[in-house]
C-alpha cells in the first residue's frame, strides 16, 4: 500500500507541463483495435489506467507497448474478442472496448461493469444504441455476449442524455459499419472531439465531433497513424486548484483555456488572477480566497463533474459560503468526510454540498475513495497545517502521473511512501 505524506503550508510556484488526457487516451487505445496498421499515440500519459488498457489490447491479441509517453499499438494480429472479468474490473471504462471490438470482429464478450466508486454506472444507452446498429445482446451471469449476425449497420441514434461513454462506443462501432450513423444529443466533451479527429486521421469519415450531432459514414478499413493525445483538462484544473489553495503562482504548459471555459471563471470568482495564452494558463492564487456562487456539474461545456472535488478542496478555505450541486453521479461526495477530518466545514444533502470556508485546515490521515476525490485530499494537504497522509494512492495513480513529482517540482513538500 502506498501513501503520500505531505507537509503543508508551502506556497507553490513555477511551471507544470500538464500530462496528456487520460479519458482521451483510453478511448483512443480502444479505437486502435479498428486499425490495420501501427498506431503511435504520442503524449500518452503514464497512468495505471493506460497500462490496463494496453494489457487488454495484448489480451485481445494486439501488440501494444508503452515507452516514454508513447503507446505503440498494432492490432493487425488481433485474435480474441473477449475481455476477461479481472481486466474489466481493473478499469471500468474498459466498456469502451465494446464498440471497438464489435466494429472489428462483429462479436464481443465482456463482463458488465456494474457499480463503482461513483455509484451505479449503467450502460443501458450504450446497449440500446448498439442494438439499433444490429447487435444482438445476451447477458448471462454478468457477462455480456454481443454479436451482429448480419454485420453492423448505421442508424439514427438519439441519446436521452449526452453520455460520454455511449457516444464513444457508438462512434467506434460506426466507423467500420455499413452506411451512415447519426448521433443526436451526443456528448460534446473535448475528448469526444479528440476521438473523432483520431478516427479521421486513420481514414474514418466523422464530422460534427464536439457538437451535439455527430455523423459517421462507415468506411471499409482504417489504417494506422501518429497522433498526439490532447492535454488533460482535469489535471490542469487540479493544478489550478493547487495554486489557488496555496496562494501560489503556477504557469501551466499544455493547458487549453477553451477546454476549461466553465472552470476558469470559478477561480476568478475566488479572487485568483488567470491569464491564458497559446496553450498555457497562468494562475495566481489570492489569500484569502472568496466563496463562489453555486457550481452545478453538467455535461460539457458546463462545469465538469471530474473537477468538482478538486475545486471543492480550494473552496474549503474560501471566505464565505459556497454551494456545489453534483448532477452527474449519485455518489461523488466521498471526499467530503475526509476533508471534514482535516477541519473543513462541509454539509451535504443529496446532490448539494454547502461549504463554509475555514481559516485553517489541519493535517490528518485520510483515505482516497476515488480518483478525483483523492486528488482533492492531496490539495487540502498542501494547504493544511502539519502533516497529511493520503492513503489508497492506487486511485490517484489511475489519473495523475506521479503527482508527487509534479508538485515537488513547484515547491511542495510531498513524498510517496510504501507502508
Ligand atoms: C466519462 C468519464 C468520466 C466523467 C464522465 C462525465 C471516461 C473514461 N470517463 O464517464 O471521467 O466523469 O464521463 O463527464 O471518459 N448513464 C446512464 N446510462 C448509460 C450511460 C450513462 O444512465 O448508458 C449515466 C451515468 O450513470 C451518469 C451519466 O449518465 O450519471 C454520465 O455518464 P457518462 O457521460 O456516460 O460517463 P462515463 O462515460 O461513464
Amino acid at each position: 500500500m502506498q501513501k503520500l505524506v505531505i507537509r503543508g503550508e508551502k506556497r507553490l510556484c513555477g511551471e507544470i507541463a500538464v500530462q496528456g488526457a487520460k479519458n482521451s487516451a483510453l478511448a483512443l487505445l480502444a479505437a486502435c483495435v479498428l486499425c490495420s496498421g501501427e498506431v503511435v499515440l504520442k503524449n500518452c500519459p503514464a497512468l495505471s489506467d493506460v497500462f490496463a488498457a494496453c494489457r487488454i489490447l495484448n489480451r485481445l491479441g494486439c501488440k501494444s507497448r508503452y515507452l516514454d509517453h508513447c503507446a505503440y499499438v498494432d492490432a493487425g494480429g488481433m485474435s480474441e474478442c473477449a475481455v476477461p472479468e479481472d481486466m474489466m474490473r481493473q478499469m471500468r471504462s474498459s466498456i469502451v472496448f465494446l464498440g471497438a471490438v464489435l466494429g472489428r470482429k462483429g462479436q464481443c464478450e465482456l463482463s458488465y461493469p456494474g457499480g463503482c466508486e461513483l455509484g451505479p454506472r449503467p450502460i443501458d444507452m450504450h446497449l440500446s444504441a448498439l442494438s439499433q446498429m444490429g447487435v444482438k445482446i445476451n447477458e448471462e451471469y454478468g457477462v455480456l455476449c454481443c454479436e451482429c449476425p448480419k454485420g453492423l449497420h448505421g442508424a439514427r441514434i438519439n441519446l436521452d442524455f449526452p453520455s460520454v461513454g455511449a457516444t464513444e462506443n457508438i462512434m467506434l462501432a460506426a466507423a467500420l459499419a455499413k452506411g451512415e450513423t447519426v448521433i443526436t444529443n451526443a456528448a460534446r466533451e473535448p475528448e469526444i472531439a479528440d476521438l473523432g479527429d483520431f478516427l479521421n486521421c486513420c481514414g474514418a469519415r466523422v464530422s460534427g465531433q464536439g457538437t451535439s450531432t455527430i455523423v459517421i459514414s462507415g468506411v471499409d478499413k482504417l489504417h494506422g497513424c501518429e497522433y498526439e493525445v490532447m492535454p488533460d483538462r482535469i489535471a490542469a484544473a487540479t493544478y489550478m486548484s493547487a495554486a489557488a489553495i496555496t496562494g501560489g503562482e503556477l504557469d501551466l504548459k499544455n493547458a487549453r483555456a477553451e477546454h476549461l471555459g466553465a472552470v476558469i471563471p470559478v477561480f476568478e470568482q475566488m479572487g485568483c488572477r488567470v491569464f491564458s495564452y497559446d496553450d498555457r494558463i497562468y494562475i495566481a492564487g489570492k489569500q484569502p480566497l472568496k466563496a463562489v456562487k453555486t457550481i452545478r456539474t453538467m455535461p460539457f461545456p458546463a462545469f465538469p463533474t471530474d473537477a468538482q472535488a478538486v475545486v471543492m478542496a480550494a473552496l474549503t478555505k474560501a471566505k464565505g459560503t459556497s454551494v456545489v450541486v453534483e448532477n452527474i453521479f449519485s455518489s461523488r461526495y466521498r471526499h467530503v468526510d475526509e476533508l471534514v477530518r482535516m477541519g473543513a466545514d462541509i454539509k451535504t444533502e443529496g446532490k448539494v454540498a454547502v461549504i463554509e470556508g475555514v481559516e485553517r485546515l489541519y493535517g490528518a490521515r485520510v483515505r482516497a475513495a476515488d480518483l478525483r476525490g483523492g486528488a482533492a485530499l492531496v490539495l487540502a494537504g498542501l494547504a493544511a497545517q502539519g502533516e497529511t497522509e493520503v492513503e489508497n494512492l492506487c486511485y490517484i495513480d489511475r489519473g495523475y502521473e506521479s503527482i508527487e513529482k509534479y508538485l515537488r517540482n513547484v515547491g511542495a513538500d510531498v513524498c510517496r511512501m510504501t507502508s
